[in-house]
């Protein structure tokens, strides 16, 4: 299959791009399109047989439900079964921005989707040309980041091209995504609201409109057998690179001084911006500045994406504090090491 790409151009009328996108996805076609997150992989999300294809373009596992995209808050119905009061406060809130909120779903949304749960996930991207396409389509769009499973998410076009080009019909390519780590989850079904997966709109914006917030243990650290997280997602790797990654955590300073005098030659690290000097002649990728957690959330999976294309037999990753979007840089950098992260304030392994 070819695969068409299609610019946005923010100067310029899209109509045009908009109405072919919006046919591909109500033919029941696949059309990855642009948030402030990551790409999505969307289809149809109540069309069963569109959704099936979502999972054989990026090889996904059939456990792993689907988020339903929409073009505004009043869609929540449209989606759900019932929305309590602080889901519609939230949307208020924080719509269009990267918030998933989990609820009971409604009649009309498959199996496909859901992956055969009673709740559905639901959010409203902030990037314009993709809320104009799915109003134009007129049906929640379903979309798992655009990357094939197992590799890190895609924050360009060209991310997308290189695991889905010959798979699907349409690309629209709306730029560089402006966040750069995925949606926060939260479950709205339980009280007090449960975060499943820490992402684009931190823990404390939150709080701060819900009150208590709790973190599902998965965020923090590696299942354990038998035990199963609320968003299955959340127990596969982002990222298996053939070379194991350690994650250094703690002051920037100790956590650079702790790889600088461990790293062996044949090496690679991911570190900030400040401490490139230390491993001169080493394969190095930029976290961006120490301070600045928004450049560490939109360079996150470009880093761990580039050393997918290098000869490393292992892989050190400086780790910012777990504030605000650090929690959500932290979690994709642990995951891709399955959770193996060194603290060096205390030297210890964290669980
Ligand atoms: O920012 C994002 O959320 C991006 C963009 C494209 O919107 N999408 C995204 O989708 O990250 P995906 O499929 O890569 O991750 C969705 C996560 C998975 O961990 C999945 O298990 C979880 O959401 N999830 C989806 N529906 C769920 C549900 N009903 N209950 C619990 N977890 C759910
Ligand atoms: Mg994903």
């Amino acid at each position: 299959m070819e695969t068409k790409v299609y610019r946005w151009n923010p100067a310029e009328e899209n109509g045009k791009t908009v109405a072919a996108a919006a046919a591909v996805l109500r033919g029941g076609g696949l059309a990855a399109i642009p948030t402030e997150t990551v790409y999505g992989l969307g289809a149809d999300g109540l069309n069963g047989a569109a959704v099936r294809r979502i999972f054989e373009a990026k090889g996904r596992p059939q456990d792993n439900p689907l988020i339903l995209h929409v073009p505004d808050g009043t869609w929540l119905d449209r989606c759900c079964a019932a929305v309590p009061p602080l889901a519609r406060r939230l949307a208020e809130a924080f719509w269009p921005g990267p918030l998933t909120m989990i609820l009971p779903r409604a009649a009309c949304v498959p199996d496909e989707t859901t992956a055969g749960l009673d709740t559905v996930g639901v959010r409203c991207p902030d990037h314009p040309i993709t809320r104009a396409i799915i109003a134009a389509a007129d049906t929640p769009i379903a979309a798992p980041s655009a990357n094939t499973s197992g590799r890190p998410s895609c924050t360009t076009a060209a991310d997308v091209l290189e695991d889905m080009d010959g798979k699907i019909e349409v690309v629209v390519d709306g730029g560089s995504c402006a966040v750069g780590v995925e949606s926060t989850i939260l479950d709205l079904t339980v009280s007090p609201p449960r975060l499943l997966r820490p992402g684009g709109l931190p823990l404390e914006a939150l709080e701060a409109v819900c009150g208590a917030v709790a973190v599902d243990p998965a965020v923090t650290r590696l299942m354990r057998p038998g035990e199963q997280p609320k968003a299955p997602g959340m127990k596969y790797r982002h990222y298996a690179p053939k070379a194991p990654v350690t994650v250094v955590a703690g002051v920037p300073e100790r956590s650079a001084d702790y790889i600088r005098t461990r790293l062996s030659s044949g090496e690679g690290v991911i570190c900030f911006e400040e401490f490139r000097s230390f491993f001169a002649g080493v394969p190095v990728q930029s976290l961006g500045p120490a301070a600045d957690k928004n450049e560490q959330a939109r360079r996150v999976f470009d880093a761990l994406r580039a050393f997918d294309g290098m000869q490393v037999t292992a892989i050190w990753a400086q780790c910012p504090d777990t504030t605000g979007l650090g929690l959500a840089v932290a979690n994709r950098l642990k995951k891709a090491a399955g959770f193996h992260v060194i603290d060096a304030d205390g030297e210890e392994a964290r669980p």
